[in-house]
This record gives C-alpha cells, sequence and structure tokens, in this order.
C-alpha cells in the first residue's frame, strides 16, 4: 500500500519522523510512504534540521510554495498536491494537525477520492478566529481514518457526529475514529535520552529558566497582546532567566508591534536569551531542563507535560484541556498580570503529579496496523 505523507510546518516534519520510523521498523513490507513537503516552512532551522535530526526520509517532491496569505498559500499547495497525486496514485493521504498544508492536502485529496488519514483529528479549541480551527474541522470531515491523541478529541468528533462504530473497511462517507494517543510523545520517548547530548550548547542556561517560545498570530499581530506578553516576559525575567528561541514570524513582528522602550529594555537585559529556532533535539533538552515553560504552541504544551514541566498558556484557550484539568498548565491568554502571577506560583510551588494522557508512546504503530486493516 502506498501512503504519501504531506508536511510543510516545522512540528508536522517532526511529527512525520515517528511515523517514518514506525513504517521502516515494523510495516516496511506493506507500506510505502512517499513524503511531499508543500514549503510551507523552508528556512534552514525551521526544515532541513529535522531530516538530518530526525533521520526522515528526503522528500519525493517539495512544493516550494513558501509563505503568503491563507488563500493564495492554500490554492497554490492544493494545486500542486493534485499534480502530485495525480502521478503518484497514493492509496492514502496522510496528514497532520491544522496547518494550511493540512488544508490543501484535504482539499486535493478528497476532489480525487483519496482516503484520507487525520493524524491529531478531533481537537477543538472553539475559536474559529483561529486559522487552525478552520483548518481542522474541515479536515476531518473529509477523512476516512482519524486518530485522536486525546480523549476530549475524540468526544469531540463524537459530538460531531462520526459514529463510535468501526467498519472493517472505512471511506469518507463510513469514517472510522480512534483514541490511539499521541504521536508526538512516541518522539519524545524515543528522543529525550539522545537530547542529552545538547548539554555542551547550552552552557549559557542558568537554572531555573523558563523557555518560551511565541508564534500565534493572535498574538505576533495584535499590539497590544505582543506588548502585554513581553512586558510579562521582562518582568519574569526579573528573577528567573527567559530562554526564547524566536520563530520567524515572531521576529518580523517585533519591530513592529512592541514599543521601541519595551523592544530596548528586551535587548538590554541580559537575564532574556533570544536565540534562533533551535532543533527538535535541542529543543527537548531546553524544555527537560527548564523550570517552567511559557508558550502560545500546541506542540510545547504538550512536550511540556510529558517532560513533567508546568505551563503557562498564552492564548485564550487550548485544544489541550488535560493538562489545564490536571492543574499542570495555567491558561493566561496575554494577561501580563496572570502570566507573572501564575510564572510565580508554578516556580515556587511545582507540580509533581503527571498522570499519563497521551498514550503508551506507540501510537505510530497502531496508525500504521490501523491503515492496514481498514483501508
Ligand atoms: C504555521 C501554522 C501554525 C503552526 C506553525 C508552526 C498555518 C495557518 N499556521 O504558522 O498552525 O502552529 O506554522 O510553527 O498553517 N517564516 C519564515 N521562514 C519560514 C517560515 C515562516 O520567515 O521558514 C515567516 C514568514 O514571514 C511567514 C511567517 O513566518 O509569513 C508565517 O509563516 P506561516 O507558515 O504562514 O505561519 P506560521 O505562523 O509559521
Ligand atoms: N520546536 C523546535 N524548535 C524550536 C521550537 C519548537 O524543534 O525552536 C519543536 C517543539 O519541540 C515541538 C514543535 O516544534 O515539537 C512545535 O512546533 P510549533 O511550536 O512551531 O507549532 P505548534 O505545535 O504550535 O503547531
Amino acid at each position: 500500500m502506498k501512503l504519501t505523507t504531506i508536511i510543510g510546518a516545522r512540528p508536522q516534519i517532526i511529527k512525520a519522523s515517528a511515523l517514518s520510523r514506525a513504517i521502516r521498523n515494523s510495516f516496511s513490507d506493506k507500506l510505502e510512504e512517499v513524503i511531499i513537503h508543500t514549503g510551507q516552512h523552508y528556512d534552514q532551522n525551521m526544515s532541513e534540521v529535522f531530516f538530518t535530526e530526525l533521520d526522515i526520509p528526503r522528500p519525493r517532491y517539495n512544493l516550494a510554495v513558501g509563505s503568503g496569505k491563507h488563500g493564495k498559500q492554500t490554492a497554490l499547495m492544493t494545486e500542486r498536491l493534485e499534480e502530485v497525486f495525480e502521478a503518484e496514485k497514493p492509496d492514502a493521504v496522510v496528514v497532520y494537525g491544522d496547518t494550511n498544508s493540512t488544508l490543501a492536502a484535504a482539499i486535493a485529496a478528497s476532489k480525487m477520492l483519496i482516503p484520507i488519514v487525520h493524524i491529531e483529528a478531533g481537537l477543538r479549541s472553539f475559536n474559529k478566529s483561529m486559522p487552525e480551527e478552520i483548518n481542522r474541522i474541515l479536515c476531518d470531515h473529509v477523512s476516512t481514518l482519524l486518530f485522536s491523541p486525546t480523549q476530549t478529541g475524540y468526544d469531540n468528533l463524537v459530538k460531531e457526529g462520526f459514529s463510535q462504530q468501526l467498519s472493517s473497511k472505512a471511506t469518507a462517507d463510513s469514517p472510522n475514529i480512534y483514541h490511539c494517543g499521541d504521536i508526538m510523545y512516541d518522539n519524545t520517548l524515543f528522543f529525550e535520552k539522545k537530547a542529552e547530548l545538547s548539554a555542551c550548547k547550552f552552557t549559557f542556561c542558568k537554572p531555573p529558566y523558563a523557555l518560551c517560545t511565541i508564534h500565534r498570530d493572535s498574538n505576533t499581530d495584535n499590539k497590544a497582546r505582543m506588548q502585554s506578553i513581553f512586558e510579562a516576559i521582562l518582568q519574569i525575567s526579573r528573577f528567573c532567566q527567559i530562554i526564547l528561541p524566536l520563530h520567524p514570524r515572531t521576529k518580523k513582528m517585533m519591530p513592529q508591534m512592541l514599543s521601541q522602550k519595551l523592544l530596548t529594555e528586551l535587548q538590554d537585559n541580559s537575564n532574556i536569551k533570544i536565540i534562533e529556532p533551535v532543533s527538535f533535539l535541542d529543543m527537548i533538552y531546553l524544555e527537560k531542563h527548564s523550570s517552567l515553560i511559557l508558550t502560545d504552541s500546541g506542540g510545547v504544551q504538550k512536550e511540556a507535560y510529558f517532560l513533567k514541566r508546568p505551563s503557562v498558556i498564552l492564548r485564550s484557550e487550548t485544544e489541550w484541556q488535560e493538562i489545564v484539568q490536571q492543574g499542570n498548565a495555567f491558561v493566561c491568554d496575554a494577561d501580563r498580570d496572570l502570566i507573572c502571577q501564575r510564572a510565580d506560583a508554578f516556580l515556587a510551588n511545582p507540580p509533581s503529579d503527571y498522570p499519563p494522557l497521551f498514550g503508551d508512546g506507540k501510537a505510530g504503530d497502531f496508525i500504521c496496523q490501523t491503515i492496514l486493516d481498514t483501508l
């Protein structure tokens, strides 16, 4: 059976490594994988670095769509993916998460009647001002196999009308939904030990430090929110070092969105280390050795939990309800005072209990076997 896997944005490249590993280790006689990179992310440290480090097979195609407005970027991807699907004639298309690359592949494949396997299905923020919410809802509703990492995600699909009955031959009109654990957890477990080799690169980190990532458009493209979040970072830096691997979107927007005074204060502050985006192993190292994580990233919230670190979520809601319900993460939105308060509280009293919520680290194997059994 031939699968085409669609990747484009950084987290999708990382997630794809888990499935490729499962195929290589246990299913290579039955599953052939052709990787297609849409080119949504293209900087060396947003794309190439992961292929070398995580041993991901080279994409057979790079569609080189680059950056752009939602409509144009998605349309370009859809057009080029259609051509590749015509040439490759895959038995199924595998998509991850909720980016424009996910949506484009879902549009192209569904119109060509190619079954879609959606990994990270069912997640909802219930906030349609988020481009990702649109992408994931649309993708879920044309998919044939939907793999949810959490019970909440699975329940969301049931509430939206998906049947819990499993067909032995799933189709787009009779899709199968599964709660199978998180493929990102497979990766964290697999790479956690190796990530310790990154220690030599981060001798400038002085524990206790807080690791911070920011890239959501709701933050980067809004002056008041960006200003408030960075004021909080400045305040927290008075009692805790901040390490901030900067997403290119945020790098571009900071000079436009922050006051000159705040920019200067951030630049002059030796307790705030703003660095280029790091590799996955470096990121796992930084997460694991941090005392606190401040983030608006979906993936980083979860990795914080996998690695038993509390997180302050810089959004108004999260798809990962479970980690908030457990008390290991707190939704602080862009509220400067709340962010500081929570950071302070987590540093003073770190939670110690992180019950397993994301499966057994074998989601990749389950997905491969299910594809073989039901398509
Ligand atoms: C995208 C996804 C988001 C995901 C994130 C992961 C959508 C709608 N958004 O957001 O869900 O959480 O990726 O990181 O698909 N840029 C570069 N170099 C790059 C990539 C981007 O400079 O290699 C800059 C460009 O100025 C670009 C901006 O970042 O315009 C935004 O990139 P884009 O891919 O549109 O969205 P992300 O914010 O990265
Ligand atoms: N990540 C990374 N280097 C960085 C920042 C993040 O390797 O400098 C990894 C992180 O460990 C996680 C994934 O990228 O696996 C999350 O991607 P991102 O935050 O870009 O997107 P999201 O998960 O919000 O869609």
